[in-house]
């Protein structure tokens, strides 16, 4: 009624072998059965035929008749027959036997060789990414033995750093340190930091992160896909920043050496990205110049130098 699928039967090789077995084991106790029942007419009639008939009626041994002999033989070949259905099995072949056993052995060779395989393939894999994550950290610590990276931010006192892609506040002088800072250095941002720019900043090297394989940047930028490989294109840099935003800040702490923070001097409750806590027993802050609110800059903020300690 409600489109029930149709069966179709499928019958395996297996299977097909088990129901021809246990055909021909019928046929055999069949045959038994028959053979007892010619085997009683037959001992009947040799009864007959010697005592009724007289067929070989001086024919005996021991004084015993022939007949009984002649039964007995029979009766000999009887019991054979049904030991050999009954008792020792017989109806299955050496060559059957043989044949399953191999069968069985063949099926567990192809089952340690499907785990060889896949152990194999699971060896290759981390191997690879042991390789992978190797040349990641030579490639990290390369750039962290030689030279100085320097992380550059402006943080509100809450850690703010931006809202909805964009920076929260416009300090004219902070941008101008910035730009004296970074001029001519390779800069690290990841992909959001570099959407909100109009156009890359001049006189300076754009080394984008991001997960996508195919971004595209206009002419001059740098794509990378992790960090790694962004401190790898800024290797022959003695001084590459890292400019933002929140991911990168983030993952770029750890490995940092240097941090050039604008602290500007207010709670940004609305703000959606932030920097990561600066914890003093790593970091030491090593100079400050402090700038009042005036005209051009509606906050009050102070420009904070510190070095790993
Ligand atoms: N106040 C400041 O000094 C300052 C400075 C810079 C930025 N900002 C502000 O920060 C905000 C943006 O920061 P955000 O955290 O949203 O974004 P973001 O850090 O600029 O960029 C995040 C993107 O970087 C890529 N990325 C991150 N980690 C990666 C990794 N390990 N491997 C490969 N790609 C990776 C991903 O790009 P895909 O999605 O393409 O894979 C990810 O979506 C904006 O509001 C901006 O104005 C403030």
């Amino acid at each position: 009624m409600f489109g029930k699928k149709k069966q179709t039967p499928s019958i395996d090789k297996d299977q097909l072998e088990l129901i021809e077995n246990a055909q021909k084991r019928i046929k055999q106790k069949k045959r038994l059965y028959i053979h007892f029942v010619v085997f009683l007419i037959g001992a009947v009639f040799l009864i007959i035929a010697n005592t009724v008939l007289g067929i070989g009626e001086d024919f005996k041994i021991a004084d015993i008749n022939w007949f009984v002999y002649a039964i007995l033989a029979w009766l000999f070949l009887f019991v054979y027959h049904f030991v050999n259905v009954f008792i020792t099995n017989k109806f299955m072949s050496k060559d059957w036997e043989k044949q399953q056993l191999d069968r069985l052995v063949a099926k567990q060779q192809q089952r340690i060789d499907q785990l060889k395989a896949n152990l194999l393939k699971e060896e290759t894999k981390i191997a690879k990414i042991q390789m992978k994550e190797e040349t990641q950290s030579s490639k990290i610590s390369s750039v962290k033995n030689k030279s100085e990276l320097t992380i550059i931010v402006a943080a509100g006192e809450n850690n703010a750093i931006g809202k909805d892609n964009d920076l929260i506040w416009h300090l004219s002088d902070d941008l101008k340190r910035f730009k004296r800072l970074t001029n001519g250095h390779h800069i690290i941002m990841g992909r959001k930091t570099f959407e909100s720019f109009p156009k890359p900043l001049p006189n300076r090297i754009h080394v984008v992160i991001t997960r996508q394989k195919d971004y595209k940047a206009p002419e001059g930028v740098i794509v990378v896909n992790s960090m790694a490989d962004a401190l790898d294109a800024a290797r022959k840099d003695d001084n590459p920043f890292i400019i933002g935003g929140g991911e990168i800040y983030k993952q770029a702490m750890p490995i940092a050496s240097k941090l050039e923070i604008t602290r500007v001097h207010s709670i940004f409750d609305d703000a959606d990205t932030f920097f990561p806590e600066i914890n003093t027993s790593i970091w030491k802050e090593i100079s400050r110049t402090t700038h009042d609110a005036d005209e051009k800059h509606a906050h009050a903020f102070s420009f904070i130098t510190y070095d790993r300690k």
